[in-house]
């Protein structure tokens, strides 16, 4: 079908043209591209692409190899072992090199790509940088490192990238990371710090970073938020910090972070609190995420306090889906002015404190998966499909019924004061059964009066009374 399309509407001539284009480039002027690699280029736009990926080298092609004018190389997903000579090209802008087997990287491995822009060496096995690891890459933008087995970072190894806008430093056990790493990186504003085992911050680390907007620290061992360290990020405005060891959220957790949007906070095994203004410091959140958090049962009422003041631009994405919720109180989330709201998946107990949530336009709460988990009669019930009368609550907590659980415990009063009776007296009835042969020996030897007294005295010796 798009085959069909391209033919009809593609001339033969320009088919021919692009072919020839490619067939020149790669015979006539270079040797990987007559051999392995897909070579493009575009005049008016100024690029020259080798796309030498999968095709099992397992050394880097020597530079004399490389078109005099190359932009972009890409040798990803290759078996390259080790990077063992001084890379010195001055029109490549980016270098892939990730998903290869690369463990060594001689001293100054980069000191002659003094354009490059982009550096792709994710998904490796180094371990670690000489302290002149990146010393040459005065220009480059990009630097992704993810995915290999970095434990340390030696202190000058950024010492360059004052240029530097992204940053990806995730899946490496780093531990520790520390602010002289980000001192001159004033142009930073994407840095992936996920799954790096970190476990604090220094609390200024990105004073000098003022351009960081987004920031992961994901998948960490956080078991508070490194607040002090954030808030030296003036700019930040994403965050995620899913899959962290936190168990309560407080007034303090995100204290002034002023300029924050976004906020992840999935996945989070050990968070089971989320308590009053919590979030309340967050004057510019926008996105709340939330979710699979499977033990999280209890946000208090107030914790978005402050988030809906009309004179605030106001949170507009709320995701709590899949945690163990059972009740939201109405005044906590003003659904009317949210433009996503999904509570999806918690365990909720289906009563008059839910009615609001029918009141929320459906196509905002995600409602195909909005269930009753109780009462055992609603179960698996869709909550907008309840009418309101099966959203009563029970009688304990309208004040009618109240009234009448105050009736009821008159009357319990009464019936166990009646029953106590009841109890005596069978006790009683008991107790005459029981002893009536002693009673009645009693009282037929009573009804013989003083005779009897009479008799035991003529019996008795006068002496012993
Ligand atoms: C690259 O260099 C070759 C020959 O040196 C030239 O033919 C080609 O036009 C150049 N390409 C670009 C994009 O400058
Ligand atoms: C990669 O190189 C190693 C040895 O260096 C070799 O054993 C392995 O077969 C190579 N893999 C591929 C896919 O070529
Ligand atoms: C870094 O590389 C990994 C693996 O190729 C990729 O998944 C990720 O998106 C890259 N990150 C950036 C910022 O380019
Ligand atoms: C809304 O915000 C303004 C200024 O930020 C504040 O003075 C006011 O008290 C807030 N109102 C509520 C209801 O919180
Ligand atoms: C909910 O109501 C809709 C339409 O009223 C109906 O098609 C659907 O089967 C109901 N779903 C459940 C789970 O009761």
């Amino acid at each position: 079908m798009a085959l069909k399309q391209l033919s009809t509407t593609m001339t033969l001539s320009t088919i021919v043209s692009i072919l020839l284009l490619q067939f020149s480039l790669a015979s006539a002027t270079n040797p990987l591209c007559a051999a392995v690699c897909v070579c493009e280029e575009s005049i008016e736009e100024k690029f020259v692409k080798l796309d030498c990926s999968k095709v099992y080298l397992s050394i880097v092609p020597p530079l004399d190899d490389w078109p005099i004018n190359i932009t972009h190389m890409d040798l990803s997903s290759n078996n390259i072992s080790a990077l063992d000579f001084e890379l010195s090209h001055n029109s490549v802008e980016v270098l892939d090199l990730s998903h290869n087997r690369i463990s060594t990287v001689v001293q100054n491995a980069f000191g002659g790509l003094n354009k490059l822009k982009y550096l792709n060496l994710a998904t490796n096995a180094i371990r670690s940088f000489d302290e002149n690891g990146f010393y040459g890459l005065e220009h480059l933008k990009s630097l992704n490192l993810s995915s290999n087995g970095l434990y340390f970072l030696p202190d000058g190894l950024f010492y360059n990238f004052i240029g530097l806008q992204e940053l990806s430093l995730a899946d490496n056990p780093l531990v520790h990371i520390d602010s002289i790493h980000f001192n001159r990186m004033i142009n930073l504003r994407w840095l992936d710090l996920s799954n790096t085992d970190l476990y604090t911050l220094p609390a200024n680390i990105f004073h000098t970073t003022g351009q960081l907007e987004f920031l992961d620290l994901s998948a960490n061992e956080f078991h508070e938020v490194p607040i002090d360290a954030l808030r030296s990020a003036r700019s930040l405005q994403h965050l995620r910090f899913s899959e962290n060891s936190i168990e309560v959220l407080d007034k303090k957790s995100f204290r002034k972070l002023l300029t924050l949007q976004v906020l992840e906070l999935n996945s989070m095994d050990h968070l089971k609190e989320v308590k009053e203004e919590a979030f309340s410091d967050l004057a510019n959140l926008q996105s709340l995420e939330m979710k699979f958090n499977r033990h999280l049962t209890t946000i208090d009422r107030k914790a978005f306090d402050g988030l809906f003041n009309e004179s605030r631009p106001t949170l507009q994405e709320i995701d709590l889906e899949a945690n163990q919720l059972r009740t939201l109180d109405k005044d906590m989330i003003a659904c009317a002015r949210v433009r996503k709201f999904n509570v999806q998946r918690n365990p909720w107990v289906c009563d008059c404190s839910m009615k609001w949530i029918k009141k929320c336009e459906i196509q905002k709460i995600y409602a195909a998966d909005l269930k009753c988990y109780e009462p055992p009669a609603l179960h698996n019930h869709l909550i907008v499909n309840l009418s309101d009368k099966q959203l009563e609550c029970n009688y304990k907590d309208t004040p009618v019924a109240k009234s009448m659980v105050h009736h009821e415990h008159v009357v319990r009063t009464i019936s166990v004061g009646l029953a106590a009776g009841l109890l005596v007296i069978l006790a009683f009835g008991i107790a005459l059964i029981f002893k009536w042969k002693d009673i009645r020996s009693w009282y037929r030897s009573n009804r013989k009066g003083s005779g009897a007294v009479y008799y035991v005295r003529a019996r008795a010796n006068p002496r012993e009374i």
